[in-house]
Protein backbone atom coordinates (compact mmCIF):
# COMPACT_ATOMS: atom_id res chain seq x y z
CA UNK A 1 0.00 0.00 0.00
CA UNK A 2 1.40 3.59 -0.91
CA UNK A 3 1.64 6.24 1.49
CA UNK A 4 1.36 9.75 1.16
CA UNK A 5 4.73 11.51 1.30
CA UNK A 6 3.88 15.24 0.38
CA UNK A 7 1.77 16.20 -3.31
CA UNK A 8 2.21 13.82 -5.42
CA UNK A 9 4.96 11.62 -4.14
CA UNK A 10 4.36 8.26 -2.45
CA UNK A 11 6.17 5.58 -0.49
CA UNK A 12 6.12 2.32 -2.31
CA UNK A 13 8.67 0.40 -0.42
CA UNK A 14 8.63 -2.73 1.84
CA UNK A 15 8.41 -2.91 5.82
CA UNK A 16 10.58 -5.62 7.09
CA UNK A 17 9.83 -5.77 10.61
CA UNK A 18 11.94 -9.54 10.86
CA UNK A 19 15.05 -8.42 9.51
CA UNK A 20 17.51 -9.37 12.35
CA UNK A 21 20.66 -9.40 9.79
CA UNK A 22 21.64 -6.94 6.64
CA UNK A 23 24.74 -7.18 4.73
CA UNK A 24 25.14 -10.66 5.20
CA UNK A 25 25.78 -11.18 9.17
CA UNK A 26 28.16 -7.98 8.97
CA UNK A 27 25.37 -5.55 10.36
CA UNK A 28 22.14 -6.31 13.09
CA UNK A 29 18.94 -4.77 12.38
CA UNK A 30 17.45 -5.09 15.86
CA UNK A 31 14.64 -2.93 15.10
CA UNK A 32 14.09 -4.24 11.48
CA UNK A 33 14.42 -2.25 8.30
CA UNK A 34 12.73 -0.52 5.02
CA UNK A 35 13.47 -0.91 1.22
CA UNK A 36 12.33 2.42 0.52
CA UNK A 37 10.86 3.32 -2.79
CA UNK A 38 9.40 6.61 -4.44
CA UNK A 39 6.73 6.83 -7.13
CA UNK A 40 6.12 10.33 -8.17
CA UNK A 41 3.11 11.40 -10.59
CA UNK A 42 3.23 14.46 -12.86
CA UNK A 43 2.74 14.61 -16.16
CA UNK A 44 5.89 11.90 -16.36
CA UNK A 45 5.84 9.45 -13.70
CA UNK A 46 8.84 8.08 -12.18
CA UNK A 47 9.58 5.37 -9.99
CA UNK A 48 12.71 5.92 -7.77
CA UNK A 49 14.68 2.51 -6.70
CA UNK A 50 12.76 -1.03 -5.46
CA UNK A 51 13.05 -3.42 -3.14
CA UNK A 52 15.54 -6.44 -2.11
CA UNK A 53 14.78 -9.59 -4.13
CA UNK A 54 12.94 -11.85 -1.71
CA UNK A 55 10.24 -9.27 -1.67
CA UNK A 56 10.31 -8.31 -5.45
CA UNK A 57 7.09 -10.11 -6.42
CA UNK A 58 4.82 -8.72 -3.66
CA UNK A 59 6.92 -5.12 -4.50
CA UNK A 60 5.80 -5.70 -8.10
CA UNK A 61 1.91 -6.68 -7.28
CA UNK A 62 1.97 -3.60 -5.00
CA UNK A 63 3.05 -1.38 -7.64
CA UNK A 64 0.91 -2.65 -9.86
CA UNK A 65 -2.39 -1.66 -8.04
CA UNK A 66 -0.84 2.32 -7.58
CA UNK A 67 0.04 2.17 -11.08
CA UNK A 68 -0.28 0.27 -14.35
CA UNK A 69 3.63 -0.42 -15.05
CA UNK A 70 4.06 0.50 -18.75
CA UNK A 71 3.09 4.28 -17.49
CA UNK A 72 6.01 4.49 -15.32
CA UNK A 73 7.59 6.98 -17.46
CA UNK A 74 11.16 6.55 -15.93
CA UNK A 75 12.79 4.78 -13.74
CA UNK A 76 15.64 6.24 -11.22
CA UNK A 77 18.30 3.85 -9.74
CA UNK A 78 20.47 5.82 -7.01
CA UNK A 79 22.51 2.64 -6.31
CA UNK A 80 22.88 -0.60 -7.76
CA UNK A 81 22.86 -2.57 -3.95
CA UNK A 82 20.57 -5.71 -4.20
CA UNK A 83 18.55 -4.02 -1.24
CA UNK A 84 17.38 -1.40 -3.62
CA UNK A 85 18.15 -2.95 -6.84
CA UNK A 86 16.69 -6.50 -6.00
CA UNK A 87 12.91 -6.18 -7.62
CA UNK A 88 14.31 -4.89 -11.29
CA UNK A 89 15.15 -7.90 -12.85
CA UNK A 90 11.05 -8.92 -12.47
CA UNK A 91 10.11 -5.65 -13.03
CA UNK A 92 11.97 -5.30 -15.88
CA UNK A 93 10.49 -8.19 -17.56
CA UNK A 94 7.11 -6.94 -17.95
CA UNK A 95 8.40 -3.41 -18.70
CA UNK A 96 11.46 -4.19 -20.92
CA UNK A 97 12.01 -0.75 -22.25
CA UNK A 98 11.79 1.65 -19.90
CA UNK A 99 14.61 4.12 -19.24
CA UNK A 100 16.84 3.43 -16.21
CA UNK A 101 18.43 7.13 -14.99
CA UNK A 102 21.78 6.04 -12.99
CA UNK A 103 25.23 6.43 -12.80
CA UNK A 104 27.90 5.55 -15.20
CA UNK A 105 29.27 3.12 -12.47
CA UNK A 106 25.77 1.68 -11.61
CA UNK A 107 25.03 0.56 -15.06
CA UNK A 108 28.49 -1.84 -14.67
CA UNK A 109 27.30 -2.68 -11.15
CA UNK A 110 23.85 -3.49 -12.46
CA UNK A 111 25.05 -5.40 -15.53
CA UNK A 112 27.88 -7.19 -12.71
CA UNK A 113 24.53 -8.09 -10.88
CA UNK A 114 21.76 -9.20 -13.62
CA UNK A 115 23.47 -9.21 -16.63
CA UNK A 116 20.71 -7.37 -18.92
CA UNK A 117 21.40 -4.77 -20.90
CA UNK A 118 18.47 -2.67 -19.94
CA UNK A 119 17.88 0.87 -21.66
CA UNK A 120 19.79 2.70 -19.18
CA UNK A 121 20.56 6.64 -19.33
CA UNK A 122 23.83 7.51 -17.50
CA UNK A 123 23.36 10.97 -15.73
CA UNK A 124 26.07 12.97 -13.64
CA UNK A 125 26.06 15.85 -11.36
CA UNK A 126 24.04 18.40 -13.06
CA UNK A 127 21.73 16.71 -15.59
CA UNK A 128 18.34 17.47 -14.99
CA UNK A 129 15.08 15.31 -16.35
CA UNK A 130 11.72 17.28 -16.61
CA UNK A 131 8.84 15.78 -14.85
CA UNK A 132 5.91 17.86 -16.49
CA UNK A 133 4.08 20.39 -14.48
CA UNK A 134 7.12 22.89 -14.18
CA UNK A 135 8.78 20.24 -12.19
CA UNK A 136 12.19 17.98 -12.55
CA UNK A 137 14.48 15.90 -11.10
CA UNK A 138 18.17 16.79 -10.75
CA UNK A 139 20.92 13.91 -10.14
CA UNK A 140 23.99 14.27 -7.85
CA UNK A 141 26.64 11.53 -7.71
CA UNK A 142 27.39 10.64 -4.40
CA UNK A 143 30.04 7.99 -5.02
CA UNK A 144 30.92 5.98 -1.83
CA UNK A 145 28.03 7.11 -0.24
CA UNK A 146 27.11 3.91 0.01
CA UNK A 147 28.79 2.93 -3.63
CA UNK A 148 31.12 3.83 -6.22
CA UNK A 149 27.92 4.13 -8.17
CA UNK A 150 25.54 5.56 -5.70
CA UNK A 151 23.79 8.98 -6.25
CA UNK A 152 21.04 11.22 -5.05
CA UNK A 153 18.39 13.06 -7.08
CA UNK A 154 16.18 16.44 -6.00
CA UNK A 155 12.35 16.76 -7.04
CA UNK A 156 12.27 20.83 -7.68
CA UNK A 157 8.75 22.31 -6.74
CA UNK A 158 8.29 19.73 -4.11
CA UNK A 159 11.96 20.56 -2.42
CA UNK A 160 12.52 16.51 -1.93
CA UNK A 161 15.91 15.21 -1.92
CA UNK A 162 15.91 11.09 -2.57
CA UNK A 163 19.75 10.74 -0.51
CA UNK A 164 19.22 7.01 -0.93
CA UNK A 165 21.67 5.23 1.57
CA UNK A 166 22.76 8.32 3.47
CA UNK A 167 20.71 9.48 6.58
CA UNK A 168 18.95 6.40 6.36
CA UNK A 169 18.39 4.13 9.60
CA UNK A 170 17.85 0.15 9.73
CA UNK A 171 14.80 1.29 11.44
CA UNK A 172 11.18 -0.51 10.89
CA UNK A 173 8.22 2.04 11.84
CA UNK A 174 4.96 2.32 11.15
CA UNK A 175 4.52 6.05 10.77
CA UNK A 176 6.98 6.55 7.99
CA UNK A 177 7.89 10.55 8.99
CA UNK A 178 10.53 11.65 11.67
CA UNK A 179 8.62 13.82 13.61
CA UNK A 180 6.29 10.73 14.79
CA UNK A 181 8.64 8.27 15.88
CA UNK A 182 10.60 8.09 19.31
CA UNK A 183 13.54 10.04 18.42
CA UNK A 184 15.97 8.20 21.15
CA UNK A 185 15.11 5.03 18.84
CA UNK A 186 15.51 6.92 16.09
CA UNK A 187 18.86 8.69 16.45
CA UNK A 188 20.17 5.03 18.02
CA UNK A 189 19.74 3.29 14.91
CA UNK A 190 20.63 6.68 12.76
CA UNK A 191 24.25 7.01 14.54
CA UNK A 192 24.80 2.91 14.51
CA UNK A 193 23.80 3.44 10.75
CA UNK A 194 26.78 6.21 10.50
CA UNK A 195 28.88 4.66 12.79
CA UNK A 196 28.88 0.93 11.19
CA UNK A 197 28.71 1.77 7.50
CA UNK A 198 29.62 5.44 6.88
CA UNK A 199 32.76 6.17 8.70
CA UNK A 200 35.58 5.47 6.64
CA UNK A 201 33.49 8.08 3.33
CA UNK A 202 33.53 10.96 6.37
CA UNK A 203 35.40 13.07 4.09
CA UNK A 204 33.34 12.55 1.39
CA UNK A 205 30.29 12.59 3.64
CA UNK A 206 31.60 16.62 4.55
CA UNK A 207 32.26 17.63 1.06
CA UNK A 208 28.91 16.20 -0.38
CA UNK A 209 27.35 18.04 2.84
CA UNK A 210 29.30 21.27 1.35
CA UNK A 211 28.29 21.00 -2.31
CA UNK A 212 24.63 20.20 -1.61
CA UNK A 213 24.47 23.65 0.63
CA UNK A 214 26.56 25.55 -2.04
CA UNK A 215 23.45 24.21 -4.33
CA UNK A 216 21.04 26.42 -1.90
CA UNK A 217 18.31 23.99 -2.92
CA UNK A 218 15.45 24.34 -0.40
CA UNK A 219 15.01 20.73 1.04
CA UNK A 220 11.49 20.37 2.95
CA UNK A 221 12.11 16.37 3.23
CA UNK A 222 14.72 13.83 2.58
CA UNK A 223 14.04 10.73 1.47
CA UNK A 224 16.52 8.01 2.50
CA UNK A 225 16.26 4.40 0.74
CA UNK A 226 16.09 2.85 4.28
CA UNK A 227 13.99 4.00 7.80
CA UNK A 228 11.95 7.01 8.31
CA UNK A 229 12.03 10.07 6.14
CA UNK A 230 13.05 13.55 7.70
CA UNK A 231 10.15 15.70 7.42
CA UNK A 232 10.23 17.91 10.47
CA UNK A 233 13.92 20.03 10.83
CA UNK A 234 14.53 18.08 7.52
CA UNK A 235 18.17 19.42 7.72
CA UNK A 236 18.97 17.79 11.37
CA UNK A 237 20.08 14.77 9.77
CA UNK A 238 22.50 16.79 7.84
CA UNK A 239 23.56 18.89 10.53
CA UNK A 240 24.26 15.51 12.37
CA UNK A 241 26.16 14.06 9.97
CA UNK A 242 28.46 17.59 9.46
CA UNK A 243 29.48 16.79 13.10
CA UNK A 244 29.58 12.70 12.91
CA UNK A 245 32.02 13.07 9.45
CA UNK A 246 34.32 15.19 11.64
CA UNK A 247 36.39 12.95 13.75
CA UNK A 248 33.14 12.74 16.51
CA UNK A 249 33.69 12.01 19.91
CA UNK A 250 32.15 11.79 23.11
CA UNK A 251 34.02 12.14 26.67
CA UNK A 252 33.89 8.60 26.43
CA UNK A 253 36.12 5.77 26.68
CA UNK A 254 35.04 2.06 26.09
CA UNK A 255 37.00 -0.78 27.82
CA UNK A 256 36.29 -4.20 25.21
CA UNK A 257 37.68 -7.25 25.90
CA UNK A 258 37.27 -11.29 25.82
CA UNK A 259 38.41 -14.24 28.64
CA UNK A 260 39.05 -17.48 29.14
CA UNK A 261 39.51 -18.06 32.55
CA UNK A 262 38.26 -14.50 34.07
CA UNK A 263 41.91 -12.73 33.66
CA UNK A 264 41.26 -10.51 31.17
CA UNK A 265 37.88 -9.87 32.65
CA UNK A 266 39.38 -9.02 35.99
CA UNK A 267 41.79 -6.14 34.41
CA UNK A 268 39.09 -4.90 32.48
CA UNK A 269 37.29 -4.27 35.27
CA UNK A 270 40.03 -2.72 37.10
CA UNK A 271 40.81 -0.53 34.17
CA UNK A 272 37.24 0.61 34.26
CA UNK A 273 37.74 1.13 38.20
CA UNK A 274 40.78 3.60 37.41
CA UNK A 275 39.16 5.16 34.99
CA UNK A 276 36.01 6.16 36.82
CA UNK A 277 38.27 7.16 39.69
CA UNK A 278 40.09 9.14 37.60
CA UNK A 279 37.14 10.98 36.31
CA UNK A 280 33.69 11.32 37.24
CA UNK A 281 32.75 12.70 34.25
CA UNK A 282 33.96 10.52 31.94
CA UNK A 283 31.60 7.78 30.39
CA UNK A 284 33.05 4.33 30.63
CA UNK A 285 31.78 1.44 29.07
CA UNK A 286 32.74 -1.94 29.32
CA UNK A 287 31.90 -5.10 26.59
CA UNK A 288 32.89 -8.71 26.20
CA UNK A 289 33.43 -8.82 22.69
CA UNK A 290 31.81 -12.29 22.46
CA UNK A 291 28.79 -10.88 24.51
CA UNK A 292 27.86 -8.48 22.80
CA UNK A 293 26.39 -6.92 19.59
CA UNK A 294 29.44 -6.12 17.51
CA UNK A 295 27.95 -3.28 15.49
CA UNK A 296 26.51 -1.57 19.21
CA UNK A 297 30.41 -2.02 20.38
CA UNK A 298 31.52 -0.30 17.07
CA UNK A 299 29.23 2.23 18.27
CA UNK A 300 30.38 2.47 21.24
CA UNK A 301 33.83 3.23 19.65
CA UNK A 302 32.68 5.50 17.41
CA UNK A 303 31.28 7.84 20.20
CA UNK A 304 34.06 7.27 22.05
CA UNK A 305 37.42 9.04 22.98
CA UNK A 306 39.98 6.10 23.65
CA UNK A 307 39.62 2.52 23.53
CA UNK A 308 41.33 0.06 25.47
CA UNK A 309 41.31 -3.99 23.71
CA UNK A 310 41.85 -6.61 25.70
CA UNK A 311 42.34 -10.89 25.34
CA UNK A 312 44.76 -13.49 26.47
CA UNK A 313 47.02 -15.16 24.17
CA UNK A 314 45.35 -18.43 22.63
CA UNK A 315 47.69 -20.53 20.22
CA UNK A 316 50.25 -17.88 19.95
CA UNK A 317 47.72 -15.07 18.46
CA UNK A 318 44.20 -13.51 20.01
CA UNK A 319 40.48 -14.85 20.56
CA UNK A 320 38.31 -15.22 18.04
CA UNK A 321 35.49 -12.37 19.38
CA UNK A 322 38.97 -10.13 18.99
CA UNK A 323 39.82 -10.73 16.36
CA UNK A 324 37.07 -9.99 14.21
CA UNK A 325 36.17 -7.05 15.63
CA UNK A 326 39.69 -5.69 15.45
CA UNK A 327 38.98 -6.23 11.65
CA UNK A 328 36.09 -3.93 11.11
CA UNK A 329 38.04 -1.56 13.44
CA UNK A 330 40.65 -1.27 10.64
CA UNK A 331 38.00 -1.35 7.80
CA UNK A 332 36.14 1.61 9.18
CA UNK A 333 39.24 4.03 9.59
CA UNK A 334 38.28 5.94 12.52
CA UNK A 335 40.11 9.10 13.47
CA UNK A 336 41.81 10.91 15.85
CA UNK A 337 40.82 8.46 18.41
CA UNK A 338 43.63 7.22 21.38
CA UNK A 339 43.99 3.42 22.48
CA UNK A 340 45.87 0.99 24.58
CA UNK A 341 46.24 -2.68 25.13
CA UNK A 342 45.93 -5.61 27.40
CA UNK A 343 45.62 -9.32 28.78
CA UNK A 344 46.90 -12.42 30.19
CA UNK A 345 49.63 -14.97 28.92
CA UNK A 346 50.49 -18.10 30.48
CA UNK A 347 53.86 -18.93 27.68
CA UNK A 348 53.84 -16.21 25.45
CA UNK A 349 52.70 -12.70 25.50
CA UNK A 350 51.77 -12.06 22.10
CA UNK A 351 48.47 -10.94 22.39
CA UNK A 352 48.86 -7.59 23.30
CA UNK A 353 51.10 -6.97 20.68
CA UNK A 354 49.31 -8.22 18.07
CA UNK A 355 46.01 -6.05 19.33
CA UNK A 356 48.39 -3.43 19.95
CA UNK A 357 50.01 -3.61 16.25
CA UNK A 358 46.47 -3.84 14.40
CA UNK A 359 45.09 -0.67 16.66
CA UNK A 360 48.57 1.17 15.25
CA UNK A 361 47.93 0.06 11.57
CA UNK A 362 44.18 1.13 12.06
CA UNK A 363 45.07 4.85 13.14
CA UNK A 364 45.02 5.01 16.88
CA UNK A 365 47.69 6.45 18.68
CA UNK A 366 49.14 4.54 21.57
CA UNK A 367 49.19 6.11 24.64
CA UNK A 368 50.27 3.86 26.94
CA UNK A 369 52.00 0.86 27.05
CA UNK A 370 50.95 -2.92 26.73
CA UNK A 371 49.49 -4.19 30.11
CA UNK A 372 50.12 -8.14 30.47
CA UNK A 373 49.57 -10.26 33.31
CA UNK A 374 51.14 -13.85 33.67
CA UNK A 375 48.96 -16.91 34.56
CA UNK A 376 46.03 -15.23 36.86
CA UNK A 377 46.52 -11.91 37.77
CA UNK A 378 46.51 -11.27 41.95
CA UNK A 379 45.43 -8.52 43.94
CA UNK A 380 48.90 -6.71 43.51
CA UNK A 381 48.01 -6.90 39.80
CA UNK A 382 44.49 -5.60 39.65
CA UNK A 383 45.79 -2.62 42.00
CA UNK A 384 48.00 -2.07 39.53
CA UNK A 385 45.66 -2.50 37.07
CA UNK A 386 43.83 0.36 38.61
CA UNK A 387 46.48 2.64 38.84
CA UNK A 388 46.85 2.21 34.86
CA UNK A 389 43.20 3.21 34.45
CA UNK A 390 44.05 6.27 36.46
CA UNK A 391 47.25 7.39 34.66
CA UNK A 392 45.25 6.51 31.28
CA UNK A 393 42.91 9.24 31.95
CA UNK A 394 45.83 11.47 33.19
CA UNK A 395 47.57 10.82 29.55
CA UNK A 396 44.20 11.43 27.40
CA UNK A 397 43.34 14.90 29.56
CA UNK A 398 46.79 15.80 29.47
CA UNK A 399 46.67 15.54 25.79
CA UNK A 400 43.33 17.33 25.24
CA UNK A 401 44.78 19.84 27.00
CA UNK A 402 47.51 20.25 25.14
CA UNK A 403 45.41 19.92 21.99
CA UNK A 404 43.19 22.86 23.34
CA UNK A 405 46.59 25.18 23.75
CA UNK A 406 47.71 24.77 20.73
FE1 LIG B 1 21.09 0.19 1.17
FE2 LIG B 1 24.27 0.43 -0.11
O1 LIG B 1 22.53 -0.22 0.03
Amino acid sequence: MKKTVANNVYWIGKSDWELRQFHGYEYSTNKGSTYNSYLIFEEKNVLIDTVFKPFSREYIENLSEEIELSKIDYIVCNHAEPDHSGALPDLMELIPQTPIYCTKNCIKSLQGHYHKNWNFIPVKTGDKLSLGNGKELIFIQAPMLHWPDSMFCYLSGDNILFSNDAFGQHYCSEPIFNDLVDQHELYSEAIKYYANILTPFSKLVTKKIEEIENLNLPVDYICPSHGIIWREEPLQIVRKYAEWADNYQQNQITVIYDTMYNGTRAIAESIVNGLTLADKNMTVKLYNAAKNDKNDIITEIFKSKAILIGCPTVNNGIMYSIAGLLEMVKGLKFQGKKAAAFGCYGWHDTSTKIIEDVLKESGFEIVSERLSAIWEPDSNFLDKCIDYGKQFVTVLNSSDFRKSRS
